[in-house]
């Protein structure tokens, strides 16, 4: 009765979500700062061309006769009851080309040189995340040991040297890489989709953030509680600026800017 009542909300806010949001040509955007955002990271304004590997590598992947079992982690991952091929699960767990390149360009235009990402996978968003600048160091953490070697191998063959992988549970794995970073420009949380541990990292990731880190958190709609996590963290009083995309959710961190929300159809 939940999951009806819920896909029935998902539909109605979508409806007025593309009802109401802001286009990406950033007009009725009064903000310097979301009005670029907008046009160079959602619209490409600034033609920033995404690596042409990571497709490639997406396209090689989806025929691969390899068999992934389902990962012990993540409320996402646990819909995945048996074994799939390679390529079902960069279909159903990886992000699209679509927002691959929006993470590209987010980390081109931000100028971001200390990058965590929370949930590898098999590594397609890590590779984007990583290629938008090689001096960039990146951190990805990843439980499952199968998924995790998968990732490695990749990194390896493409030659992406500015990424280390921490494999074990976020629980672990975010500590041990906040006290690598000085501090945090970018953050992806693709990982675990629950309201409580999302909020835990969220906090925890907080103590390395600077006047320009950027946090994005993918599925906010995924279900209600992290819709409601989604709310808390855009309401949270570090947070300046938030950007709602419908399926990602954008924080800013800038100081001296009235807090404002957001909605922008990308
Ligand atoms: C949605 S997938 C990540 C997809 C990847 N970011 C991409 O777009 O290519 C989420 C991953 O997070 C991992 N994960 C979820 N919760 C975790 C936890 N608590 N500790 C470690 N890994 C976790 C899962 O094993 C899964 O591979």
């Amino acid at each position: 009765m939940i999951d009806i009542l819920h896909s029935i909300n998902i539909v109605t806010d979508y409806v007025l979500f593309k009802c109401f949001a802001k286009s990406t040509a950033g007009h009725g955007i009064h903000s310097p700062m979301v009005y670029d955002f907008s046009r160079s990271v959602l619209g490409n304004k600034n033609n920033y061309e995404e690596p042409n590997e990571v497709e490639w590598f997406r396209n090689w992947q989806i025929d691969s006769s390899i068999s992934v079992g389902p990962s012990d982690y993540g409320a996402g991952s646990r819909l995945m009851k048996k074994s799939e091929k390679l390529g079902a699960v960069i279909k159903n767990s990886s992000v699209s080309p679509k927002v691959g390149a929006f993470l590209y360009r987010l980390a081109k235009w931000s100028g971001s040189k200390n990058i965590l990402e929370l949930g590898t996978s098999v590594g397609v968003s890590t590779m984007y995340l990583a290629s938008a600048n090689p001096d960039a160091a990146v951190i990805t953490l990843e439980g499952d040991w199968q998924r995790a070697e998968l990732a490695h191998n990749s990194f390896d063959l493409f030659n992406f040297n500015n990424i280390k992988l921490i494999e074990g549970d976020f629980e672990q794995g975010l500590n041990e890489s906040l006290n690598l970073f000085p501090t945090l420009d970018l953050v992806f949380f693709d990982g675990n989709h629950k309201a409580e541990p999302t909020l835990r990292y969220f906090k925890q990731c907080l103590k390395k953030i600077n006047g320009n880190t950027i946090f994005v958190f993918d599925d906010i709609r995924w279900s209600r509680e992290m819709y409601k996590a989604w709310k808390v963290i855009a309401e949270h009083q570090s947070v300046s600026v938030s950007v709602d995309l419908f399926h990602q959710g954008v924080v800013f961190f800038r100081k001296g800017i009235t807090k404002q929300h957001f909605k922008i159809n990308f």
